[in-house]
């Protein structure tokens, strides 16, 4: 029995999941039941992947729910639908009434988000920027060709990109923050939502959702992101169907080039002679600009070990003067005092094991013999 479920079972209520919050009795919050990684509550006794030292588990089942053995699934309950059916859509359709303001938005951000998303929504480090400043200006790069390797490609975040900002909505409540989600209050992603827009420059009504800005359910359905008109086809609304058929017709329309769509060849359908690329000795030449042959292998990175950068990277903190009751590196009256007790062989030793407040070998993930020529470095050092 897992510990969240026999929790669940022993209170002895559902667990609803509809605005991805759970309730024990009405109005109680239970945060180890939400959000974190091992931890999903299950929705009328459905299936969820345990997690254990951070990885997931095969599927469990409760068993409670299958009456009668395994069979090839079951229908979803209303429950389950209900906490899965979650999209919010352009129209505003399953969005929620709320208001939020930048300033609040912004607060939230820092708390809960900067950590990943960076400064004002920087990214980096692998997680995607949220804004690249004026959404309008990013907008005319999304046509750039990236011909050279330093010209500039397209951005495409939030504001310069996204067709729709009903997407933001729904994202943040479903997705973020990433380790927690589905842990915010509507109100709370409202101020998100107004402090992305923001830092987005976004206009609504012609007016910039500046840092007084309050965004209301009714403000937010009338938002015309700036890329609204740069997807095609149209696949929403009357007659996206044919609009659909029609675009994919023509090859043009999703970058084919003229040959694709030229009358078929079979026979002598080259019109000028091909360059050819030659193989001699063994090598490829006639190639521009021309390709290496060499055979050597690729010369190993030195492992020689760093004394200077080991030292001052993992024992200069404690061993450069005695603070920290260490003996001072290059301080040869400390050093004596320690090789009275076994000479230098016990000194290393010592050093290895770790001895009090130091940790064997300093920390560093040096082999032995490492480790002794550090410590040589150390009583030398001048
Ligand atoms: C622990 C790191 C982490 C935290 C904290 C976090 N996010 Fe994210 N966020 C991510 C990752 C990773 C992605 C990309 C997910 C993917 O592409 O599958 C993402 C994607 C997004 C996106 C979509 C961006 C795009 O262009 O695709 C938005 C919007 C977003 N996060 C908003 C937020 C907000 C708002 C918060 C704070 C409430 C937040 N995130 C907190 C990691 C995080
Ligand atoms: C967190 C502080 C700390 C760090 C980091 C640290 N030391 Fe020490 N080290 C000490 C202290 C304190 C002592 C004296 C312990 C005692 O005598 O009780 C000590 C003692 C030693 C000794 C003598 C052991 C003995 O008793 O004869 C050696 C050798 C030594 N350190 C080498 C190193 C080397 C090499 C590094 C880096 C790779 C390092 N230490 C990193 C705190 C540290």
């Amino acid at each position: 029995m897992y510990k969240y479920d026999h929790k669940i079972l022993s209170v002895g209520v559902a667990i609803l999941l509809s605005s991805g919050i759970a309730f024990a009795k009405k109005g109680e919050y239970i945060p180890s039941a939400v959000g974190t990684m091992d931890s999903h509550p299950t929705i009328d006794g459905g299936v969820y992947h345990p997690v254990k030292n951070s990885k997931t588990g095969p599927y469990r089942v409760n068993e409670k729910t299958l009456k009668g053995g395994y069979k090839f699934g079951r229908k979803p309950t209303k429950n389950e639908l209900k906490a899965w059916d979650t999209d919010i859509m352009a129209d505003g359709t399953g969005l929620p009434k709320g208001s939020g303001t930048v300033e609040y938005g912004e607060e939230l951000y820092e708390a809960q988000c900067v950590s990943c998303h960076g400064d004002f929504g920087s990214g980096g480090g692998g997680y995607p920027a949220l804004s690249k400043g004026d959404a309008y200006v990013q907008q005319k790069t999304l046509k750039n060709q990236r011909t050279t390797p330093d010209a500039d490609g397209p951005t495409r975040v939030f504001g310069s990109y996204w067709p729709q900002a009903s997407t933001l909505w729904w994202y943040i409540r479903d997705g973020m923050p990433h380790t927690r989600s589905k842990t915010l209050k509507d109100d709370e992603v409202y101020a998100l939502v107004a402090y992305i827009l923001n830092i987005n420059e976004i206009k609504i009504d012609g007016k910039l959702v500046d840092d007084e800005y309050t965004l209301t359910r009714e403000k937010f359905l009338r938002i015309k992101m700036p890329n609204a008109d740069g997807f095609e086809p149209k696949i929403e609304g009357k007659g996206s169907l044919e609009r659909v058929r029609k675009y994919y017709k023509n090859p043009k329309n999703f970058g084919a080039i003229k040959v694709a769509y030229a009358k078929r060849c079979m026979k002598n359908c080259q019109k000028k002679s091909a360059k050819v690329v030659r193989v001699r000795n063994g090598g490829i030449s006639d190639f521009q600009p021309p390709l290496s042959n060499k055979k050597e292998k690729p010369i190993a990175k030195s492992t020689e070990l760093d004394l200077k950068k080991v030292y001052k990277d993992s024992c200069a903190m404690c061993h450069t003067d005695d603070s920290m009751g260490a003996p001072v590196a290059g301080k040869n009256s400390d050093w004596q005092a320690k090789k009275k007790s076994g000479g230098i062989k016990a000194i290393y030793d010592r050093g290895i094991k770790g001895i009090n407040v130091m940790p064997p070998k300093g920390g560093a993930g040096i082999s032995d013999d490492e480790f002794k020529k550090v410590v040589d470095y150390m009583i030398n050092l001048k």
